[in-house]
């Protein structure tokens, strides 16, 4: 995948960048040749860090210097993507960091802007590229655990959301800037559920966030369950934080934990484990790789992909990630609208 030909040029300099997108594309050998961050000084940080050879002030700037081989990956707060899909050349190829806007108002807005500039573009919904999601996937292809009958994710831990200063502002937080990882993971397994009831909820000790808790069914009609449950504020030590992702199917179950999430920013490995017919006991398996970062080597390899025409369209396109946005928005209204009352006695 190391081809010099195709280039990277990375807009936004912050947290994800440094921990995830940096870390990954040296990884995976991927050719990141700019970087710009209206915060000069940490856009020189970074590619100081990671020998990123032209550093810009400005996107205006960092565009004016390139040819057509290159990938903008955008990695800045929602609100500033129209802008930045508005500077871009047309035929550009960008990938967008998640979410695709605040509301399926701004995501449809964003799509606008992209088909009307026959920009490619994709979005960094990058779990379901994580190795262990990788790998069940393939176990299920190949018949493992038979038809898919329950997906689960369950996450109960203490997330210090004060690392995301810009979150504090948000009008929707929890399932916009996480669940929707969950969302888009579900529906890379089973498509577009028939509805989503959801409830999100606030904690007292973060009264700024719109929300920090959420429950999320995403239907699926009578024999399949999928649900995710968060709650970020476990604020009671390690020893009952939690984060997985359970996927049963007719003949078996894969249960993968998702050890990044537990005492954050530290983290604990992941497990992967498995159960299936003919074979009573559940087998533990070491995958290569985790969540943070190697999945974002697969949102960006999509984007080369496409761009080097060995594929039509990355699997992350932004008309399938507008699908996820829709999931999201079903969320909230559901959240927003509440649930049956009680029939009269
Ligand atoms: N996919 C994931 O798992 C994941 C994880 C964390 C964050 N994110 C997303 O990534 C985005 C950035 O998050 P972060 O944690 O890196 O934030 P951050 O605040 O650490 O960094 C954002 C950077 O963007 C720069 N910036 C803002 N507007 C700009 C503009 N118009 N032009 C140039 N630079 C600009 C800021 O100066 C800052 O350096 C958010 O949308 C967030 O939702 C995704």
């Amino acid at each position: 995948m190391n081809d010099p030909a195709v280039s990277i040029c990375i807009i936004g300099a912050g947290g994800i960048v440094n921990d995830a997108h940096l870390p990954a594309y040296r990884i995976a050998g991927f050719n990141v040749k700019s970087i710009a961050d209206r915060d000069y000084q940490k856009a020189e940080g970074l590619a100081a860090k990671f020998f990123i050879p032209q550093v810009y002030h400005s996107l205006e700037e960092m565009v004016g210097g390139q040819d057509e081989n290159v990938i903008y990956d955008c990695a800045l707060p929602a609100s500033e993507i129209a802008g930045v899909l508005q500077q871009l050349p047309e035929d550009a190829t960008v990938l967008i960091q998640k979410p695709l806007g605040e509301s399926i108002g701004e995501a449809k807005r964003l799509l606008e802007i992209a088909h009307s500039k026959k920009i490619r573009a994709g979005v960094n919904f990058q779990l379901r590229f994580a190795p262990a999601v990788l790998e069940a996937k393939k176990m299920i292809r190949e018949g493992k655990i038979g038809e898919l009958t329950d997906i689960e994710v369950y996450v109960n831990v203490h997330t210090p959301w004060k690392l995301w200063s810009f979150l504090f502002e948000k009008p929707r937080m929890e399932i916009n800037y996480h669940s929707i990882h969950y969302i888009d993971l579900i529906r890379s397994f089973l498509g577009n559920p028939s509805g989503v009831y959801a409830k999100t909820f606030k904690h007292p000790d973060s009264p700024q966030l719109a929300s920090v808790k959420s429950t999320i069914i995403m239907d699926y009609g009578a024999q399949i369950r999928a649900t995710i449950h968060t709650n970020h504020h476990h604020d009671f030590g390690y020893q009952h934080q939690e984060s997985y992702i359970k996927i049963e199917g007719t003949r078996g179950a894969i249960k993968m934990s998702l050890g990044v999430l537990i005492n954050y920013p530290l983290g604990i490995p992941d497990t992967f484990e498995y159960i299936t017919a003919g074979f009573p006991e559940w087998q533990s398996t070491k995958i290569e790789g985790s969540w943070f970062p190697h999945a974002f080597i697969g949102t960006m390899e999509q984007m080369i992909l496409a761009k080097k025409g060995r594929i039509e369209k990355p699997e992350n396109n932004i008309d399938d990630a507008l699908d996820t946005m829709r999931c999201v928005e079903a969320a909230y209204i559901s959240s927003e609208q509440g649930g049956i009352s009680l029939p009269a006695v």
